[in-house]
C-alpha cells in the first residue's frame, strides 16, 4: 500500500534537520532493504520534502549494515509489465528524486544492488564502506537496469566497467567501485555514513543558491553537450557574481586580518 499523505514512513527513518543536514536511512533490514514500491514512494517524498525545506543544505542517503538496498523488491517487480510501469507510482518517484535540487551523499556499506546501485548512482557523491560491494543483476533475471543505470554508470565508471556490470550481473568490490569513479572514497568498513555526513557538513555550510548551481552545472556535464554546458555554466556564474552573500564572502577574504 502506498503510504497516506503525513504518515510516518515505514520503510525509512529520518533524522532531524541537524548543521543543515537531514539523514535518510532505508532500514527493511529484513529484506535487505530491497526497494518495494513504498519505499520508493517514500524516499521521493522524503527527498522532495528536504529539497523544499530552506533549512536543508545536503541530505545523506544510508542503508543498513549488509545492504544499502538490495534492488527493486523482486515479489512485487514481477507483477510489473511494461504498460503497468509506465504508469506506476514507483517510476514518477524515481523522476521526483532525479528532480530533487538538494545535493545527496551517499553512504554505501554492504550491498548496492539493481535499484540500490542505480540509486547510489543517482546521488551527487558516494562515500563506500570497505565492504560495499556494486552490481546490476537485473540480467540474471532476463531484465536490465531501468532506472538509470546504464546512463549513469556509463557516465561514471566509464563503458567497460558499465558493460562489465550490466551484461555478466556480477558485483564489483569498493576498491574496483573507487578505481571506477562510481564512489568518490573508500572508507573502513562501518565509518562511511561518518564521513558522508562530515562531507554533507561542509557542503551545508556553504552559500546555499551557490551549492544548487554549482551541483546543477556540473549535472549539466551528463546531459548537454559541452558548449551548451560550459555557456549554462557562465550563466549561473554571472547571477552569482550579483548576490551579496558573493560580495560579503570576497570582502572578508580581502579583509581578513593578517
Ligand atoms: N527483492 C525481494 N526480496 C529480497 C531482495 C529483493 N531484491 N533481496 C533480498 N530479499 C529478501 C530475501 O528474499 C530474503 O527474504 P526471506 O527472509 O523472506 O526469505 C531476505 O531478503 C534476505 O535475503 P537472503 O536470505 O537471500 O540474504 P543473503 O544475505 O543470503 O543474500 C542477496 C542477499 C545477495 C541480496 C540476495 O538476497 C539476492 O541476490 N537478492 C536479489 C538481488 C537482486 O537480484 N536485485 C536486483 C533486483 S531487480 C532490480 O533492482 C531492478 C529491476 O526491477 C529491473
Amino acid at each position: 500500500m502506498p503510504p497516506s499523505a503525513g504518515a510516518a514512513p515505514a520503510d525509512l527513518r529520518i533524522s532531524a534537520v541537524d548543521d543543515g543536514v537531514v539523514t535518510i536511512t532505508i532500514a527493511r533490514p529484513e529484506a535487505r532493504n530491497a526497494l518495494r514500491h513504498q519505499t520508493m514512494i517514500e524516499l521521493a517524498d522524503a527527498i522532495t520534502a528536504a529539497d523544499r525545506d530552506e533549512a536543508v543544505r545536503c541530505i545523506v542517503l544510508a542503508g543498513g549494515e549488509k545492504a544499502f538496498a538490495a534492488g527493486a523488491d523482486i515479489a512485487e517487480m514481477i507483477a510489473l509489465d511494461g504498460p503497468a510501469l509506465e504508469q506506476h507510482p514507483r517510476t514518477e518517484a524515481w523522476r521526483r528524486i532525479w528532480a530533487s535540487g538538494c545535493p545527496m551523499v551517499a553512504a554505501v556499506e554492504g550491498l548496492a544492488l539493481g535499484g540500490g546501485c542505480e540509486l547510489v548512482l543517482s546521488c551527487d557523491i558516494a562515500i563506500a564502506g570497505s565492504g560495499a560491494r556494486f552490481g546490476q543483476p537485473e540480467i540474471t533475471l532476463g531484465w536490465m537496469p531501468g532506472a538509470g543505470g546504464t546512463q549513469r554508470l556509463a557516465r561514471s565508471a566509464g563503458k567497460s566497467v558499465a558493460m562489465q556490470l550490466v551484461l555478466t550481473g556480477d558485483p564489483i568490490d569498493a576498491a574496483a567501485a573507487l578505481r571506477s569513479g562510481m564512489v568518490s572514497e573508500m572508507v573502513a568498513a562501518g565509518d562511511a555514513l561518518a564521513r558522508a555526513t562530515a562531507i554533507a557538513r561542509r557542503i551545508a555550510s556553504q552559500p546555499r543558491a551557490a551549492t544548487r548551481l554549482a551541483r546543477h552545472a556540473v549535472l549539466l556535464a551528463f546531459e548537454t553537450p559541452l558548449a551548451d554546458g560550459v555557456q549554462a555554466e557562465q550563466a549561473s556564474f554571472r547571477a552569482l557574481a550579483s548576490s551579496d552573500e558573493r560580495h560579503r564572502r570576497m570582502r572578508a577574504f580581502l579583509e581578513r586580518p593578517r
